[in-house]
């Protein structure tokens, strides 16, 4: 009886023993492997995030900007036909021609497209106001499928480095109120909204004015 109850005892015991330290030799295993999974982890994400960052430098190398040719404008055309206009302008390859013509002869040297690999994949317009020394950024616009590369990054610098070489006191320009990616686009570049003007492209849509001192 009583070597049963030791028996039973032992035997209740001994499984038990041997079950923890069984779960603790596996959670061991299970938290060294886990670290060990978590320093690849760490650095895989440090070496994706190393990629992604070269990808951008090199992907910024490879974007040029130039100044605007007639040549460019069947680009310029499709690029514009890719974004709804907050007028609800439809644009007709002669109206794109009329705007572009009137920006070269307004501002002959404040047109620029941006370029990766000969494809025109954005385009912006800049004007002078000599009388009161202060820029305006007409039109910046990037291909939907280029978008997020940099090339609105690097047309917008020209522009700012280009309204500095004018002397301007500031550079300023408006976009819908509703337009949460340009005005994003726009404070990382320096801009400051100063404004609203309500019912500025139809009623109802108000301009957000946007400016930034040079
Ligand atoms: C606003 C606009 C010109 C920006 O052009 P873009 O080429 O996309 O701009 P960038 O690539 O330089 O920067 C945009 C974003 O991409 C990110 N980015 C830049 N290079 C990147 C890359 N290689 N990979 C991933 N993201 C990148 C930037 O950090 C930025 O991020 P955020 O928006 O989270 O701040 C473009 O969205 C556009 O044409 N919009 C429609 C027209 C418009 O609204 N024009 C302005 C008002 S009229």
């Amino acid at each position: 009886m009583q070597l049963h109850r030791i028996e039973v005892s032992t035997a209740s015991r001994c499984p038990t023993v041997a079950n923890n330290g069984f779960r603790s030799f596996i959670q061991e295993i299970g938290r060294a492997s886990l670290s060990q999974s978590n320093r690849y982890s760490t650095s895989l994400f440090m070496l994706i995030r190393s990629a992604i960052s070269i990808g951008r430098a090199l992907m910024k190398q490879m974007i040029l900007v130039r100044s605007y040719c007639p040549d460019d404008l069947e680009k310029i055309a499709k690029i514009l036909s890719e974004y709804p206009s907050p007028t609800g302008t439809i644009w007709t390859k002669k109206l794109v021609q009329e705007m572009m013509s009137d920006a070269v002869k307004e501002q002959p040297d404040g047109v620029f497209v941006a370029e990766i690999g000969g494809e025109i994949v954005g385009f912006a317009i800049v004007m002078y106001r000599a009388w009161l020394s202060i820029a305006y950024l007409d039109y910046i616009q990037v291909a939907t499928k280029w978008s997020r590369k940099g090339a609105g990054h690097r047309l917008i610098e020209r522009c700012i480095s280009w309204a500095r070489a004018k002397n301007a006191r500031i550079l300023y320009t408006e976009t819908g109120r509703n337009n949460d990616t340009a005005i994003r686009f726009y404070k990382k570049h320096g801009f400051h909204i100063t404004g609203y003007i309500p019912d500025y492209y139809q009623k109802g849509l108000e301009a957000v004015i946007l400016v930034n001192k040079l």
